[in-house]
């Protein structure tokens, strides 16, 4: 895979930051965004500058979106996968005790932000080489897109949309030759997971017959697949990650 390029949002830390790591030691040169950069840049900057790009992003701006994928493709020539990570949870409350600034909120950083994200990567795809052929976009739904979960409307509301996003890239986007694809993450041992109350954690690791949570680079690693020619015939396709994860 030497010489691709891959684009990582919310990868300031957690999955992404992981995800950055892996994809650095596969040969891939990889542009990192995130509203956050500071353990990123300490924790990969040992990486010569020719392999990796850093822009403070905040996923919800389309203006701060372009020029993160403009900047990806200014530094290395090209963009071939883009990784559409960046998002957050909402609070945990029952349905009818949320505010609608809940859903708000979680509408656009995980859903207008992975809009967004695609459709300027897809833009840097296009002008790039290969004018889009043998190029990847990968969108990060949850577990939450598999089911419902009390007390998580908005987040699960926001994973399914993602879904929805992953499946109308991969018919829109193939002629191109970008393929799309979509992860659904179940418990993931990152400060996101660590936000849950403890006895939710517990609640949730007792859900999943390997009996943990997964490390980050579990997800990392299906990333990976997914971006590379490894999964040339993988469009359209909803991967669950989540140890065998079943409802709480
Ligand atoms: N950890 C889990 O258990 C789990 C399970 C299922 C799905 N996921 C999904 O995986 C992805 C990564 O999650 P994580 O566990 O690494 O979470 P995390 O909270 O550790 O990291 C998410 C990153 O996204 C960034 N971010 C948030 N809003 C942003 C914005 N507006 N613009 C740019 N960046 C923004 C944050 O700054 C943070 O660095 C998310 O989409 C999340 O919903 C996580």
């Amino acid at each position: 895979m030497a010489g691709r390029v891959a684009l990582i949002t919310g990868a300031g830390r957690g999955i992404g930051l992981s995800a950055a790591k892996l994809f650095l030691q596969n040969n891939y040169r990889v542009f990192v965004s995130d509203l956050n950069l500071d353990k990123a840049r300490q924790e990969l900057q040992s990486t010569p500058n020719d392999l990796i790009g850093f822009l403070e992003t905040d996923v919800t701006k389309e203006d701060q979106v372009e020029a993160m994928t403009q900047a990806a493709l200014k530094q290395f020539g090209q963009v071939d996968a883009a990784i559409c990570n960046a998002g957050i949870l909402s609070p945990i409350v029952p349905w009818l005790d949320s505010p609608h600034e809940d859903i708000d909120k979680m509408l656009s950083v995980n859903v207008k932000g992975a809009w967004l994200t695609a459709k300027h990567a897809v833009a840097a795809m296009r002008a790039s080489p290969s004018a889009g052929k043998g190029c990847s976009l990968t969108f990060v739904a949850s577990v939450a897109s598999l089911y419902g979960q009390p007390g998580m409307s908005a987040y699960c509301a926001s994973k399914w949309a993602v879904r929805g996003l992953s499946l109308t890239a991969a018919a829109e986007f193939a002629h191109y030759g970008i393929r799309s694809n979509c992860i659904q993450p179940g418990a993931t041992a990152t400060e996101m997971f660590a936000s849950f109350p403890p006895e939710l954690q517990t609640a949730v690791k007792a859900s999943v017959p390997l009996g943990r949570a997964a490390d980050p680079l579990e997800i990392a690693q299906v990333m990976l697949f997914l971006a590379g020619e490894q999964s040339s015939f993988m469009n359209g396709s909803t991967v669950a990650v989540h140890g065998g994860q079943t409802p709480t």
